[in-house]
């Protein structure tokens, strides 16, 4: 299906697409947001599934993503309606969800800018933080600089003013995002062989500066004793996989798709992938490794001088990391205007490439559903991209930036958004297709076992995750919308919608005829012709099967008076006949790939209601189980020393990350020495 056989504007080299890969994928929640949810939810213990949320569902998207940009040379939107013109809008829920995103990355980003700018002064005043002082108090001043001097915080969910000492950091952001970009693709993959290597360069001397401090071991004790009950909440599962497709950028913003259109049509995918997943882990991990052994040495120093202060009494979530507590704990060491100066440097240096790979996928999906000029549609959205992010700059605006952000990367955006993409594409779509596409060209190949992680792993575990924590939150005290006295929580409220709004504008946007594409895509073979559609009795069975399984559970679900034993038997025959639906249905949908006929819609559809069925009998069954499981648990007492288990996870983690990696070049090595002409051409149809 290989249809647009003209190259678009490339890369230039394979180094060039990788690094603006990572560079993507490598950003402010690698040093800022990964090291904070791993202290919150369980220390190594969230290790396990932020794992499987990286390789065993992240990996096999990421190929996804790869290969679907790749082969049909566009941006997500139209990326999707290469399939069917009925995808397309889950492009654009991607892409909408990724505006969200700019909107307020650009303005942590211009917090970062406006903190190397005091630091900057710091070090011109002789090396005084305006922030600093010592002992407990010192974590006060670092609080009210922040919130109050620089933020002027206020509570509640009021706007107020807009701060204007954070609005023109906010204008700088997006100049200088304008300027990566403005000159196309091939200007920013040479930009980032200077944003991906220096900001790395610099955290390898953070860390191991961090690990040189007296004390530092007492910080690496936080960070990775494990605290395993975290493990029997959905809560952390969330938050991990929320964290995994956040840091490596997939879903959201169609950021992945687009930058593989970019690639030239004989470059590696697979690889690449696997590259991209084991880098943006590594650089997580070790991120942590550098803020907790700096916060060790602070706990050491202020312990010396007398004014003890415990880790576990100043680390915060969200911004507070990275903006109070960070710059405090470095102003307890000596030479601390350079150190923070350096450490601001990183943290934009990190975040512009992730901002600016947003703003040209969402860039991307505008031309080429429009065929505007970019030149006309890029200043367009930098002036809406600033005048959205006013909202927070102004003294409310920080509770909204955490709302915002808890909802849309806090898995309730990502859960849906990956569950549809996968299902789409695996069932709804021609999945092996893109196997054979990304094969043709990789360092390694996939085996047949990618498809059904597309298909049906990954979604049963999105899935999972997705009716698990619905379950806990619906079931928690007070409740979600409401509060315990009947008002409207605002907060909640407004994060749903914006949840909820994206799918629909999305749908809108897609029926909006585009003046360029025209019928470009009609020539999917088969897809025109109904009497060429298989396998509809088997769908309709199957169909049948996945609704019976459903309407099954939601008796489970909804009328929990019934009584424990009848509750069990449908519980059990709801999983029996959903595993029935899915074998039925994935059997006619991979018979009738790459023949001429198509899998009946129905058969796809029962696929993934039952894989959904199967996900909510999961959910059921763990809420069941973890009920019982003691709830406070006292995470992070006080510790001293690393745990035999926290030595083995660094050594299995540093291992994973370096053989891992050296892995990948080996491939990449011997794939390269191989002779061109050795090389199959690409495909031109769907090989089967
Ligand atoms: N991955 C980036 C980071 O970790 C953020 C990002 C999210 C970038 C979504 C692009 C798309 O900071």
């Amino acid at each position: 299906m290989e249809m647009l056989e003209e190259q678009r504007e490339n890369w230039g080299t394979r180094g060039g697409f990788v690094l603006a890969a990572i560079g993507s994928a490598v950003g402010l929640g690698n040093l800022w947001r990964f090291p904070y949810e791993l202290y919150d939810h369980g220390g190594g213990a969230f290790l396990i599934p932020y794992i499987i949320a990286v390789f065993v569902v992240g990996l096999p998207m990421l190929i996804m993503e790869f290969g679907l940009g790749h082969l049909t040379q566009r941006a997500a939107p139209d990326a999707f309606a290469h399939g069917h013109k009925r995808f397309e809008f889950v492009g654009w829920w991607s892409t909408i969800l990724g505006f969200v995103i700019i909107s307020f990355y650009a303005v942590v980003l211009a917090y970062c800018f406006s903190f190397l700018w005091f630091s900057f002064k710091g070090i011109l005043a002789g090396g005084e933080l305006p922030w600093a002082a010592e002992g407990i108090e010192g974590v006060k001043k670092a609080e009210d600089f922040f919130l109050k001097t620089y933020l002027g915080h206020t509570t509640g969910s009021a706007l107020g003013a807009i701060r204007w000492n954070i609005f023109w950091p906010l204008v700088v952001t997006w100049v200088v995002m304008y300027l990566c970009i403005c000159k196309g693709v091939k200007l920013v993959g040479k930009i980032v062989w200077l944003t991906v290597p220096l900001p790395w360069l610099m955290l390898l001397v953070l860390t191991v500066r961090g690990l040189t401090l007296p004390g530092s071991i007492q910080g690496l004790a936080y960070y990775l004793n494990p605290s395993w009950p975290e493990l029997a909440k959905a809560t952390t599962w969330r938050f991990a996989f929320g964290q995994a497709f956040f840091s490596l950028s997939l879903a959201f913003g169609g950021v992945m798709i687009t930058y593989a259109s970019f690639l030239h049509r004989r470059s590696d995918l697979n690889n690449n992938a696997a590259i991209i997943c084991l880098a943006d882990f590594g650089t997580s991990f070790i991120a942590g490794l550098a803020i907790f052994s700096t916060l060790g040495g602070m706990a050491f120093v202020t312990a010396q001088a007398g004014t003890e202060v415990a880790i576990n009494q100043v680390v915060r979530g969200g911004a507070g990391l990275a903006f109070i507590v960070f710059p405090y704990a470095l102003a307890q060491l000596p030479y601390s205007a350079w150190w923070s100066f350096v450490f601001f440097f990183t943290l934009v240096t990190l975040g512009i490439d992730s901002g600016f790979s947003i703003t040209e996928s969402v860039l991307a999906a505008v031309v080429d559903k429009t065929g505007w000029r970019r030149g006309l549609v890029l200043p367009v959205m930098t002036v809406i991209g600033i005048a959205v992010g006013v909202i927070y700059t102004t003294e409310g605006g920080l509770n909204w930036l955490e709302v915002v952000g808890d909802f849309i990367d806090g898995t309730w955006g990502i859960a849906f958004l990956g569950l549809t993409e996968c299902v789409v594409l695996g069932w709804l779509w021609r999945i092996d297709t893109l196997r054979t596409h990304a094969n043709d060209r990789s360092d390694w190949n996939l085996g047949r076992w990618w498809n059904y992680a597309i298909r049906i792993v990954v979604p049963i575990v999105l899935g999972t995750i997705f009716f698990w924590s619905l379950f806990e939150d619906l079931t928690q005290a007070g409740g979600f919308i409401f509060d315990e006295q009947g008002n409207w929580i605002l907060k909640n409220c407004v994060g749903l919608t914006v949840v909820a709004a994206a799918p629909v504008l999305a749908v809108a946007v897609s029926l909006i005829k585009s003046p360029v594409r025209a019928e470009q895509y009609d020539n999917v073979p088969g897809v025109k012709n109904p009497n060429l559609c298989a396998g509809r009795m088997g769908g309709f069975v199957a169909f049948c099967l996945a609704i019976a399984s459903a309407a099954m559970l939601a008796v489970v679900v909804l009328r929990g008076n019934i009584s424990g034993k009848i509750q069990n038997y449908f519980l059990f025959q709801s999983l029996t006949v959903a595993i029935v639906a899915i074998l039925i249905s994935n059997y006619i949908v991979d018979k009738h790939v790459g023949d001429y006929s198509f899998p009946s819609w129905l058969a796809g559809w029962a696929g993934i209601i039952a894989t959904l069925d199967i996900s909510a009998f999961l959910a059921v069954t763990l809420t069941n189980l973890t009920k019982k499981a003691p709830t406070a648990t006292a995470t992070h007492a006080p510790a001293e020393h690393l745990t035999g288990v926290s030595d083995v996870i660094l050594g299995v983690m540093l291992l994973m990350i370096i053989g891992g990696l050296g892995w990948c070049f080996y491939r990449a090595m011997a794939a390269a020495g191989k002779d061109e002409s050795d090389l199959p051409e690409p495909s031109s149809g769907p090989v089967d």
